[in-house]
């Protein structure tokens, strides 16, 4: 059978997607892009030794985040790239697309599906303190949102309860409580429908989160929409697979040997990720 000329050249290997987290989270992407893409080896990376990101000052972060993905690029082959962390990719995106030669894919709060999603026009933002207080993200909701209330809460303590849910932990549920009011205060006209996930940590915690709030309000991340991005990216560039290879290799890294990350072996193992490697940064 004859190929068209424009049909993408199938290579013999899957490419090698670097998923990049400042710890558990990037793993709710992680999982998006195995769902899609199942042939792909990934490598997970998780720079726990400057973990958590969200509380970290704009221009330690950029050169920590540069530091970072530039060793682990070194020692690993890695043909895409995926900042699996708003808070990262809110600030350091146009740095690394300004020094390194691969696709990189950022996430970002998914203001823009929320917008067109809510009926009531207010949004629920629920992030890391940082993120919620980058320009990048107010410039979202200026260009995507400009017609919504959008009701921001920044939360560290629920990145940190995510951390200790995949180690295998008891979940605060106090704590979470305790957030879910602050939010639902916060909402003085009682009518948010959309609730934007903006931190690729809260995923891991939607049923219990969702326990926590009205059973209307609507979940949303952006997790989907990167595994999306990541296929057309791949596409374009040549670079799905020629069949599926049934069981890829996947890794997972970490920038410091810890008893906390040791501990997330069998959550690691949960997303198809049996090999753990310690690079020190
Ligand atoms: N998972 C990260 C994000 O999406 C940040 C968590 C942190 O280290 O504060 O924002």
């Amino acid at each position: 059978m004859s190929q068209s000329h424009s049909s993408p050249v199938p290579q013999a290997k899957p490419a090698t997607i670097l998923v990049f987290d400042s710890g558990v989270g990037g793993l709710s992407v992680a999982r998006e892009i195995q769902q899609r893409l199942p042939a792909h080896p990934l490598i997970y990376a998780s720079d726990n030794a400057f973990f958590p990101y969200g509380t970290k000052g704009e221009d330690e972060l950029i050169t920590r985040v540069d530091k970072v993905i530039g060793e682990l690029l070194l020692r690993y082959q890695a043909e895409i790239l995926v900042i699996a962390c708003n808070t990262a990719s809110t600030l350091t995106l146009p740095h690394l697309r300004a020094k390194l030669d691969l696709p990189i894919v950022g996430v970002v709060p998914a203001i823009k599906p929320a917008a067109q999603l809510t009926k009531s026009g207010v949004i629920g933002l629920l992030a890391t303190p940082a993120t919620v207080a980058r320009p990048y993200t107010h410039e979202l909701i200026r260009e995507y949102a400009p017609q919504c209330d959008v009701i921001s809460l920044g939360s560290s303590e629920l990145v940190e309860i995510a951390e200790q849910k995949l180690r295998g932990e008891n979940i605060d549920r106090a704590a979470l409580a305790t957030i879910a009011v602050k939010l639902m205060q916060a909402d003085k006209t009682k009518t948010m429908d959309v609730l934007v996930l903006a931190c690729t940590h809260f995923p891991l915690l939607r049923e219990e989160l969702a326990q926590q709030l009205p059973s209307e309000l609507k979940l949303i991340d952006s997790g989907e929409a990167i595994a999306r991005r990541v296929e057309f990216l791949l596409t374009s560039h040549n670079k799905l697979p020629a069949s599926d290879d049934p069981r890829p290799l996947h890794r997972a890294v970490f920038t410091k040997h810890t008893p906390q990350a040791q501990a997330l072996g069998p959550a690691l193992a949960g997303f198809g990720i049996q090999h753990l490697d310690y690079l020190e940064i």
